[in-house]
């Protein structure tokens, strides 16, 4: 897996994506943090974002640099928790921030090196909320080391913050927020439960898929982007079935990073713009709200991303069914073309209804049991960034109507 990783990375640079200036990825590579760190931190003290249940893993960093740890990120953040980690780095004063944990994490880590040199609030930063469109100065520099696979965090400039008192979740982005070193450790997510790690696999496979389906889709995202799904289907119930598998969780955490990259350069589509409005409306984890959501808004777009949802397809099914060059290579005979992708599209859904299954993540939102009411409320929260990126240009109503298919 180094080596493939080793590949996508110079893939990365080859291509000039946007990504964190230095990747370093493979089992026991967070060994070298501390020391990453103390040449980073530039004789100031670290500030450290994590979890209180990864709080006795990171904590010992402290004993060997100075600094501070903000142990507080239970969920996915909100403001008033970004803006309570950013009031104590402010305090402190740090060289360096650094994210150890989930994507929770790592997006509070992303606001705080932002904050903790900015004024305001973060919801003064938030897109559609805010007023400040423009940080007066650069980030902190940071280190983000992820302990899931799923968001792929990492590699992406925006942290997403819930607002309760709009009932919305938002982007703080700008470029600087990237983080500066990503520290892949497959090892770090051999303990993750496995409804946390099915439901982080699905949101790695829903970002892989809608990069490459996205109205803003790139091809030099989609090559990556098809590479890694040809890690997704055997790695994620081998990482549910056996937590240990290293091979696995470094498939995983590899797949989750490349569509990290992937979200960050283009654009994703509608399953990612319904998962952040049911995550602020009904508190659903966003992996969860993705791995349910994928396969019916993939049937849903269909008709306007045929060849290039085939393709994601193909990759995902790794090999079985046509192969991606053969499908564009059909695309110039349209009855053969339509045959393959027809194969291939309902051969793909399926396995990931069957993947969907094995990991006990449920097909449809009907458990919701949402009224009209909450239907529109949805509908009309959907319409973030993400949504602007469907395949299929989306209205509030649109939503709607593809709503009441699913719950
Ligand atoms: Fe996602």
């Amino acid at each position: 897996m180094e080596t493939l990783a080793t590949k996508l990375i110079s893939e990365i640079r080859a291509a000039g994506l946007k990504a964190p200036a230095k990747i370093m990825f493979g089992a026991g590579v967070s060994r070298q943090l501390a020391a990453l760190a103390r040449e980073m931190a530039g004789g100031q003290p670290v500030f450290i974002v994590t979890a209180p249940f990864l709080a006795p893993q990171i904590e010992p960093l402290l004993t060997m640099l100075p600094g501070e740890l903000f142990a507080r990120v239970e969920g996915e953040p909100t403001v008033a928790l970004a803006d309570a980690a950013a009031a104590q780095a402010r305090r402190l004063r740090p060289g360096l921030v650094i994210s150890f944990g989930g994507g929770s994490v790592m997006d509070t880590g992303k606001a705080v090196a932002a904050l903790a040199v900015n004024p305001g609030s973060v919801r003064d930063y938030l897109e559609g909320l805010g007023t400040r469109t423009q940080l007066e100065a650069a980030p902190l520099p940071h280190i983000a080391v992820p302990t899931t696979a799923g968001t792929g965090a990492e590699a992406t400039r925006n942290a997403v913050i819930a607002a309760p008192d709009a009932g919305v979740k938002r982007s703080m982005r700008f470029d600087g927020m990237l983080p500066a070193v990503a520290l892949l450790d497959p090892a770090l997510t051999c303990s993750v439960p496995r409804a946390a790690t099915a439901a982080g696999g699905l949101d790695t496979l829903t970002q892989l898929i809608e990069v490459c389906i996205s109205a803003k889709r790139k091809p030099a995202v989609t090559v990556l982007a098809l590479q890694a799904l040809r890690l997704v289907r055997a790695a994620l119930p081998a990482c549910c079935d056996e937590p240990q598998n290293l091979n696995a969780r470094s498939a995983l955490m590899l797949a989750s990073f490349i569509s990290g990259v992937g979200l960050a350069n283009s654009g994703l589509a509608m399953a990612h713009g319904i998962a952040a409005a049911l995550g602020a409306l009904h508190a659903m984890p966003h992996g969860l709200a993705c791995g349910i959501l994928v396969p019916a808004t993939l049937r849903y777009n269909r008709a306007a991303c045929e060849p290039e949802l085939a393709a994601a397809l193909a990759a995902f099914l790794n090999g079985e069914g046509e192969s991606v060059a053969a499908l564009y290579e059909c695309r110039r005979r349209p009855q053969a073309a339509a045959t393959a992708a027809d194969e291939v599209i309902a051969t793909g859904l399926a396995e990931i209804e069957e993947l969907q299954r094995r990991v006990g993540v449920p097909g449809d939102l009907r458990h919701l049991r949402l009224d009209e009411a909450a239907l529109q409320q949805l509908a009309a929260g959907s319409m973030g960034s993400s949504m602007s990126g469907n395949p299929i240009p989306m209205t509030p109503e649109l939503t709607l109507e593809f709503l009441r298919t699913i719950c």
